[in-house]
Order: C-alpha cells, then sequence, then structure tokens
C-alpha cells in the first residue's frame, strides 16, 4: 500500500451506497441459488414442518408451482428430498429404486412442466430406511460400504431415467461417485452433472431436515462411522480430491456457514466449482434469532449467503432461497 492516513481513507469509498455498489468485490444473484423442497405424497397438500418454521413439504403439484416460482425469480436449480410414506420404508430401503417412487414422480413433473429449472436429486438411502441411516446396516449396526453403493448406483440410475439433471450423493460411502459416473457414461447419461456432498460432516445441524422427510425418530445411532468428524480439515480435502478423480462435476461442504474455511481451502486448493449447502439448522437458528428479535431475517439471509459466495461457493443450497431471491430483485 503506498499512501498511508490521512491520504488513504479506507473510508471514503464506503461512504455511499453507488460507491458501495462499484467497490463489491463479490456478488449474489438468484442464479446462486438452489432451492431445496421437500415432497409429501398426495394432491393439493402442504404440510408445514413445525422445527423449520416457513417451510413446507408440498405434494408433487405444490413442488411444480415451486419450481414455477423458482423460474420466475430466477432461481437455477432446484433440490427435492421426499418423506416417503411410513409403509414403503424398509431395512433395505428398495423404494428408492422404484422408478414411480414419490422422487421420480415429482422429478418427471418438473421436467416436464418447468424444464428451465435444474433438478439437483439426493442419493442416499434415509429417506426410504426404516432405521433412518443412508446405507445398509449390519447385524451390528455397522452401514455396510460396497452393498450400499452397489445400491446407490442403481438409485442413482432411476432418478436419471426420470430426468434428473444434477445427481448428488450425500451419503458418504467410499468409491460411489465413481461407480455412479461409469453408471451414467454406460447409460448414455453424458449430460447428467455428480455434484458430490465431498466433505459432508456429521452434524448436529441436520435435525429439522430430518423431521422433513420423517427419518429423526427411527433414526438409531449417529451417523459417525461415515460422515466426517468436525475436528477435520485435511481429510476434507482428500475426500475431494477422490470425488473429483472420480468423476464428479462439482463439490458440496456441508453444513455451510461452521464450515467456511472448508470451502475457502477447497476452492483454493482445487479451483473447481465448489458448492455449500446452509442447511436445516442454520436456516432455524436464523429464524429462532428472528424470532428471539436478536437479528432481523432479511439482513441475515443475504449476509450469510453473500458469506458463501466470499468463501468461494459457485452457489448455495438453502432454504431461504425463494425469499433471498424476491430481495435480491428488489
Ligand atoms: C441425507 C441428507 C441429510 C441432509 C441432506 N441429505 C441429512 C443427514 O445426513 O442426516 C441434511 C440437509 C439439511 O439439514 O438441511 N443423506
Amino acid at each position: 500500500m503506498s499512501a498511508s492516513y490521512p491520504a488513504l481513507r479506507l473510508r471514503r469509498s464506503r461512504a455511499s451506497a453507488w460507491s458501495r455498489r462499484l467497490h463489491a468485490e463479490t456478488v449474489l444473484t438468484p442464479a446462486d441459488l438452489i432451492w431445496p423442497l421437500f415432497i409429501a405424497e398426495g394432491k393439493g397438500v402442504e404440510e408445514p414442518i413445525a422445527s423449520l418454521p416457513g417451510v413446507s413439504r408440498w405434494s408433487v403439484d405444490g413442488i411444480v408451482a415451486r419450481a414455477k416460482e423458482a423460474r420466475d425469480l430466477g432461481i437455477a436449480c432446484i433440490a427435492l428430498f421426499p418423506n416417503t410414506p411410513a409403509h414403503l420404508r424398509s431395512d433395505d430401503g428398495c423404494e428408492a429404486l422404484n422408478p414411480d417412487n414419490l422422487m421420480c414422480r415429482a422429478i418427471r413433473a418438473l421436467k416436464d412442466a418447468v424444464p428451465e429449472v435444474g433438478v439437483l436429486t439426493d442419493v442416499a438411502l434415509d429417506p426410504y430406511t426404516s432405521h433412518g441411516h443412508d446405507g445398509l446396516v449390519d447385524a451390528a449396526g455397522y452401514v455396510v460400504n460396497d452393498a450400499t453403493a452397489t445400491l446407490l448406483v442403481e438409485q442413482a440410475l432411476n432418478q436419471a431415467r426420470a430426468g434428473a439433471d444434477i445427481i448428488a450423493p450425500s451419503d458418504m460411502m467410499d468409491g460411489r461417485i465413481g461407480m455412479i459416473r461409469d453408471a451414467l457414461e454406460r447409460e448414455g447419461a453424458h449430460n447428467v452433472q455428480i455434484m458430490s456432498y465431498a466433505a459432508k460432516y456429521a452434524s448436529g445441524f441436520y435435525g429439522p431436515f430430518r423431521d422433513a422427510v420423517g427419518s429423526r425418530g427411527l433414526l438409531k445411532g449417529d451417523k459417525k462411522t461415515y460422515q466426517m468428524d468436525s475436528a477435520n480439515a485435511e481429510e476434507a480435502l482428500r475426500e475431494v480430491a477422490l470425488d473429483l478423480a472420480e468423476g464428479a462435476d462439482s463439490v458440496m461442504v456441508k453444513p455451510g456457514l461452521p464450515y467456511l474455511d472448508i470451502i475457502l481451502r477447497v476452492k483454493t486448493a482445487f479451483e473447481v466449482p465448489v458448492f455449500a449447502y446452509q442447511v436445516s439448522g442454520e436456516y432455524a437458528m436464523i429464524e429462532a434469532s428472528v424470532a428471539a428479535g436478536a437479528g432481523e431475517r432479511d439482513v441475515l439471509v443475504l449476509e450469510t449467503l453473500m458469506a458463501f459466495k466470499r468463501a468461494g461457493c459457485s452457489g448455495v443450497l438453502t432454504y431461504h432461497a425463494a425469499h433471498a431471491a424476491r430481495l435480491l430483485n428488489g
């Protein structure tokens, strides 16, 4: 820096709104947002989720309406999570492979009605299993890797055949990205993307999500044998390196705000598209702050989303997507 005070006054460029806009190093637009939506069985159904105030499960017709809203707001993509009816949940989660499951019906309806909005689908068995784990559980309660990965490949193909644009494995099994990529290539699904939940931590911030997909009451134990330990950062870089080598197009860090350091390190080390998932517990934290009179929603939403962009994200999955887009569109 050549000058010093008083010749140098960093406040000069902040003195007016036009100048702050001019000097902004980072931009946030609705096109940076991915809107996660929860699907319910039925028609004309909206089910509010108590632990995620302001978020509901919608039946497929409502999901289509949300996607039209997303398109009109300029939101790039939506992410889908089904609340599988209890009688269709099983130990092996085989409903995930049913070509007419809730997820596939929603994908087809969306690609039919609103093809211009991207559809991202989650690959993991937890919305379909009777024990709430992301994979198959052995007699000792351990989530087995290879047999699970084989099922996840079938789940991913099922979603791709229904029309999914981005396959997003959130299960943290070893080796599954390469297996899914091979299977997609064999199908001729060359343009189906894989966004790997590469650095996904075993987190206390997923509680409201598990309410939304109906797995919280079912889950036995925790997910620490497959999701990452919050103590680790180098391991996140190894996870990302592996998933990229196996054919991931982009990678995700999850949760979001508590792991901004991981986002920055991944972006710096690999220079690939990085996404963050501002997860359900983060959303709930903002809403709780608003309800307590401690913070203002609009400010908190835009500030946290900008933080992800500043840290290096190409985009963010957020339950505040529609609200943020409305604010950004003025
Ligand atoms: C399931 C999955 C989870 C989330 C996304 N996919 C929960 C979990 O791993 O238990 C969490 C998203 C959120 O909290 O918003 N594999």
